[in-house]
């Protein structure tokens, strides 16, 4: 068969990134082809970096760009996050998900006020002994902010490396965690960190995807040892899957007029410290909770009604929650506790709740 000959433009670029370093592919992609206006770029301020790079963790772009917007006019710099209540930091972070992040980001700037006379540390070690920072993120708040020339290593960059440099065995075990950290540090450019990592970040968060990744936009096949050989599937390789725990919940909607009651959750332990529906143990008399409980009084006839189930993903295990629907005939305002409201149905959008919560009622309201 004969074959067409590559064009000119073709055969050049292929050359290109086949001599080119690791690190300067990825440099000459993210210049290319990465992202580059996010509202957390073009700075060098290491208070808005560390503050987009919690956010980011575990959580996709797109997610993050409001939260970080409405965070950032809110708390624009550390003093005002040291100062504020812990409260009006997390409903800040409602419906995020994660909240310990809120929670440490509100203790580490307290630590950089009470420590560090309220800048934001400059040395690598200081930056990752702060709450909620590990090496990695210290690391790119480091490359960002000063243009220091440092390893990162989360996810997603595993990802890359393993199909990269053909990388077998389970990323999440020490010995190939080890192995990964010296391979980081190994390729670290000693010129233009910030394209770099951001580059490996973008690369491993869009085209060296999981599922499907997109070889033929990635700036590394020419190297990659996964796609030479075939093995993209392959690698990274996976751990035994082990089975998440699973929970179950009831949630109470209890509607009043237009209104549905809400409970303040205590501060730890998962959506500590947000808006909530009150919730019940799946086996529990929902009508003589409620009367006993919230001393309201139920329209006569009315049942409560199931609504459908919501499913909800959390790190260690995956909840399933059951909201009954119990329509109140009259409520006892004068015992108005602390920690209970009742929220107008149409001022649910703008609320900050838990994201599955905030499903249940978005549902109702159509
Ligand atoms: N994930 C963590 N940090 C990130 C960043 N700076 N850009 C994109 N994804 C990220």
């Amino acid at each position: 068969m004969i074959r067409k000959p590559r064009t000119a433009t073709t055969l050049h670029l292929r050359q290109n990134t086949a001599m080119l370093s690791f690190a300067d592919n990825v440099i000459r992609w993210q210049k290319q082809s990465g992202r580059h206006n996010l509202p957390w770029q073009n700075t060098r301020d290491p208070y808005r970096i560390w503050v987009s790079e919690i956010m980011l963790q575990q959580t996709q772009v797109s997610a993050v760009v409001g939260y970080y917007v409405r965070f950032m006019a809110r708390f624009p710099d550390i003093a005002s996050l040291a100062s504020a209540p812990i409260d009006d930091v997390m409903q800040h972070w409602a419906g995020l998900g994660y909240y310990a992040r809120a929670r440490n980001l509100h203790k580490a700037a307290v630590t950089i006020v009470e420590e560090f006379g309220g800048v934001f540390p400059k040395a690598h070690t200081d930056v990752w002994s702060l709450p909620g920072i590990g090496r990695s993120t210290a690391a790119a708040i480091c490359a960002f902010a000063y243009g220091e020339p440092l390893a990162i290593l989360d996810g997603n960059v595993k990802r890359v490396f393993a199909r990269n440099f053909g990388i077998e065995g389970d990323i999440r075990k020490k010995a190939i965690e080890d192995a990964m950290w010296e391979i980081a540090e190994r390729e670290v450019p000693s010129k233009q960190i910030e394209a770099y990592t951001q580059g490996l970040m973008d690369l491993g968060a869009t085209i060296c995807s999981r599922g499907t990744p997109t070889c033929l936009l990635c700036p590394l096949r020419d190297g990659c040892i996964a796609y030479n050989e075939g093995r993209i599937v392959d690698l990274p390789g996976k751990s035994p899957k082990k089975d998440t725990p699973h929970r179950q919940t009831k949630m109470l909607v209890l509607i009043s007029a237009n209104e549905v009651l809400l409970e303040r959750r205590p501060p730890t332990g998962i959506w500590g410290g947000l808006w909530s529906l009150p919730e019940v143990a799946v086996e529990a008399d929902v009508l003589a909770i409620t009367k006993a409980k919230y001393r309201v009084k139920l329209s006569k006839g009315r049942r409560p009604r199931p609504l459908p189930e919501v499913e909800h993903g959390f790190t260690h295990y995956s909840l399933t929650i059951y909201p009954m629907e119990i329509a109140v005939a009259k409520r006892n305002d004068h015992l108005a506790e602390p920690g209970v409201m009742w929220l107008n149905m149409d001022d649910i959008a703008g609320a900050a709740l838990p994201a599955p919560v905030k499903k249940i009622l978005q549902r109702l309201t159509g």
